[in-house]
């Protein structure tokens, strides 16, 4: 992959406007196989997933509804998308939606219609346009603070690790690992959902580093893959007795930096073991997202904080909008030179986004949870 590309999609995505990269301006003759149909008014029908009820406890197939929509006809400046690829992610359980809302999400489309000459017929484009298989676009910026980007034919990467490794995710893991605990060679680094999209290349990361890297999994099976083919140095499955006494043996010097995607008691249990001016990255809580308010306890922190005078501090990933460029960089620069690898979890099928993400939400992924449309 060209990194220049990759820096130029980049700049597109902090811009929060709609440009245009001029080499896809160059050559845009391209073949594809829509997946639309038309009705009997020669109008293209999508699907799409609205909340219909919030989410309460963990997620239930009756809070969402599978709606068919007619899609009017495109106006000048506006341009028709394909779901290719959806992201399922944490953030869609953790987030406030409205009911009637469609529900919140990313994704790879295809562009296969369009009365915009900036986004012709057959490019595709990263968006965050919810869990929809049609868009009509304009050159308005999509949600959650993201814009529309063309993503050019020159990056040789599958098409979906824009939603994984070189999107959302990666750029959380690189900026929420360096940025916040600054992991120095030989510091021992512990990392929560070590196995899922975040997690595994925060792992990664923190090996380049040099660290000494301990992966906190939901199974074995997940720890002996971030062991074994991303290189940890040892994984403590979460689900196990003792976790306590599993970190001290994976840990028997302390931990400096804890990367916590979790929450809860186990994120307690970890920041008892850390070390004088340890470093924590307050990433998500996803052990407590279909947790009731009552539900929802750990022990406190403020002993381990104020003895081991450790730092920690929470973020959002689109608090480095204005460095996205950096961090898809990197990780580009490391995937070509084979330091950081990428695994998917991949559902065919747009009906089975609600499954995908249920699934996701219980562990069943290994790395970046995506729907295949
Ligand atoms: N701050 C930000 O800007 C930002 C951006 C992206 C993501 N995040 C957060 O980062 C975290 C990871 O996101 P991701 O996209 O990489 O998801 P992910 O890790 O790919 O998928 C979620 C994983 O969470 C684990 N999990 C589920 N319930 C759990 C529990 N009760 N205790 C411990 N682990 C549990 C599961 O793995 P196991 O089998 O190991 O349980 C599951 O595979 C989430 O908390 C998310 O909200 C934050």
């Amino acid at each position: 992959m060209s990194i220049n590309n990759v820096q130029r999609i980049v700049s597109h995505i902090r811009s929060g406007q709609f440009r245009i990269l001029n080499d896809v301006l160059r050559s845009h003759t391209c073949v594809y196989n829509s997946k639309a149909y038309l009705s009997s008014a020669g109008t293209v029908t999508g699907q799409k997933f609205i909340l219909q009820n919030k989410f309460k406890g963990f997620p239930k197939e009756s809070d969402v509804k599978l709606l068919e929509e007619e899609l009017p006809a495109l106006q000048d400046g506006q341009f028709l998308c394909e779901s290719v690829y959806i992201s399922v992610d944490p953030y869609q359980r953790a987030y406030y939606q409205r009911v009637g809302d469609v529900v919140l999400g990313s994704q790879v489309a295809r562009i296969i219609d369009s009365k915009n000459p900036r986004y012709p017929v057959g490019k595709h484009v990263i968006g965050n346009y919810g869990w929809k298989t049609h868009h009509i676009l304009d050159d308005s910026p999509s949600r959650l603070g993201f814009s529309t980007v063309i993503i050019p034919e020159s990056v040789n990467q599958p098409l979906s690790y824009f939603l994984g490794i070189l999107g959302m995710p990666g750029v959380t893991a690189n900026f929420g690992l360096l940025e916040i605990c600054q992991p120095k060679h030989g510091e021992t680094v512990v990392v929560t959902g070590a196995a899922g999209a975040v997690g595994s290349l925060v792992g990664q990361i923190a090996k380049i580093k040099g660290c000494r890297v301990i992966g906190v999994v939901g199974s074995n099976e997940k720890g002996d893959w971030i062991t074994k083919d991303l290189g940890f140095d040892g994984f403590i499955n979460y689900k196990e007795d003792n976790f306590s006494k599993l970190l001290t043996k994976q840990a028997p010097n302390g931990v400096d930096c804890y990367f916590d995607n979790v929450g809860g008691e186990i994120s307690t249990q970890i920041m008892r073991q850390m070390n004088l001016y340890g470093r924590i990255s307050v990433c998500g809580a996803i052990a407590v997202y279909n947790s009731t308010k009552d539900e929802a306890k750990a022990s406190i922190v403020q002993t381990p904080m104020v003895f081991k005078q450790l730092k920690m501090e929470g973020f959002l990933v689109n608090r480095w909008l204005n460095r996205w460029n950096e961090a898809v960089n990197e990780n580009a620069q490391w995937l070509k030179e084979g330091k950081l690898k990428s695994r998917e979890t991949i559902t065919k099928g747009f009906e089975n986004t609600f499954q995908a993400f249920t699934d996701m939400l219980k562990g069943v992924n290994f790395g970046k949870a995506i729907v295949e449309l």
